[in-house]
């Protein structure tokens, strides 16, 4: 379990709780919500704090807005997560305020407010004590449950926490418990599958794991850049040039330590990713004037072989272009085959990665699959969360 309190920790019958969500969600043209995956993780303390009585009053950035924005008002996700809850939300046009203020006096118990998108202040980001201190005189108790903001020292994230009892929801708890699973204590044997299209954004995690893990399988952009390192030819696949030398360090550093790591043998290409000729060919032989979109199929029994005797498995990011057909086979492949495993904890992190598995309609027979990106790659760089180290110790 988790060093830090939680809401199990602590009374919160008739107080009012300030919950920092992250309803940071992909939202369309229209603005409509197209992934409601961060807002149905957090039902569990929502509901709790309903059911014990508190008056639950949430917060949330969305986007990146500079001063008010109304494409970027929390609006549609009170209308969502009141039909989640089946339940009333109530939302308000500012986060702090007279307005605010009379309105949280005024709660009932069990009783759900959300507040407007608190990047509508300058302060929040700036960390700004008297902005915080304004947010903590809302409630008596402080709860955070946004892990996907956690990597973020902002005032609803980290300053308020000075001012209340701050201590975990259901969402943070978990997040914590897997991912320090699979950073810090997996079971063996360890496969880490990873994709996504840089190395350079994935170097402080990969070394941070290199004790831990023993096959790391690699797809995606990334492997490119892995084979040009070892001498193939990639024609136009993406590929970080500037990267080649660190990518054999990391092969060398690997081998020392016994860690086995296995690219693709073969990789699907095309001229470009719309073009209709699809040819798979061995992954170091891309013609010019072609570039790499996903894993071949070899390559997919290979990896398959290799996880079947997985007891941890950690994915982050996808093997090929999965927003595209038929690019999207390695990764979709791979995905069913880890949800079919049995004893296994398999354990997904980064934004991509939660919607390919989402595509290949597995994401929810994963033991966990995170709802931070950035965040959780720095919690698996090893580093401080702000947003975690904040709240009180057990
Ligand atoms: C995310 O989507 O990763 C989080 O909500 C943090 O958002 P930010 O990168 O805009 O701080």
């Amino acid at each position: 379990m988790i060093n830090k309190k939680t809401i199990r920790d602590i009374d919160v019958r008739g107080k009012r709780v300030l919950v920092r969500v992250d309803f940071n969600v992909p939202l369309d043209k229209k603005g409509n919500i197209e992934d409601d995956y961060r807002i149905r993780a957090t039902l569990p303390t929502i509901e709790y704090l309903i059911k014990e009585g508190a008056k639950t009053i949430l917060i949330s950035h969305l986007g990146r807005p500079k001063g008010v924005d109304d494409s970027l008002r929390m609006n549609p996700i009170a209308k969502r997560l009141s039909e989640l809850l089946g339940k009333e939300v109530f939302k308000l046009d500012d986060c702090i305020g007279d307005g605010v203020e009379a309105f949280v006096k005024n709660m009932r118990e069990g009783d759900v407010v959300l507040l407007e998108n608190v990047r509508f202040h300058p302060e929040e980001e700036k960390n700004d004590a008297e902005f915080a201190k304004k947010l903590a005189s809302l409630a008596e108790i402080f709860v955070n449950d946004a892990f996907g903001a956690a990597h973020r020292a902002h005032a609803s994230t980290h300053g308020v926490a000075k001012y209340l009892p701050a201590v975990a929801g259901f969402l943070m708890e978990k997040e914590i418990k897997f991912l320090s699973t699979v950073r810090d204590n997996p079971q063996k044997p360890y496969f880490i599958i990873l994709g996504g299209a840089k190395i350079s954004d994935k170097i402080t995690m990969i070394e941070n794991l290199l004790d831990k893990v023993d096959i790391f399988l690699i797809g995606g952009g990334m492997a490119n850049t892995f084979l040009k390192a070892l001498g193939g030819s990639l024609g136009n696949s993406l590929c970080e040039n500037d990267k080649l030398e660190l990518a054999r360090e990391l092969l060398k550093k690997a081998e020392e330590k016994k860690v086995k790591v296995l690219l693709p043998t073969d990789l699907k290409i095309a001229e470009k990713p719309e073009a209709k000729e699809v040819k798979v060919v061995p992954s170091r032989e891309v013609p010019e004037g072609y570039a790499a979109f996903d894993i071949g199929p070899k390559t997919v029994e290979l990896f398959k072989g290799e996880i079947k005797s997985a007891k941890t498995i950690f994915w982050n990011g996808p093997l090929g272009m999965f927003e595209k057909e038929p690019f999207d086979e390695g990764t979709n492949e791979i995905a069913k085959f880890v949800a079919s495993l049995s004893d296994v904890t398999s354990v997904a992190g980064g934004g991509d990665t939660a919607s390919a598995l989402k595509k290949a309609g597995v994401d929810e027979k994963f033991t966990h699959v995170s709802t931070g990106g950035g965040a959780s790659l720095e919690f698996m760089e090893g580093r401080t969360l702000p947003g975690i180290e904040v709240l009180l110790d057990k």
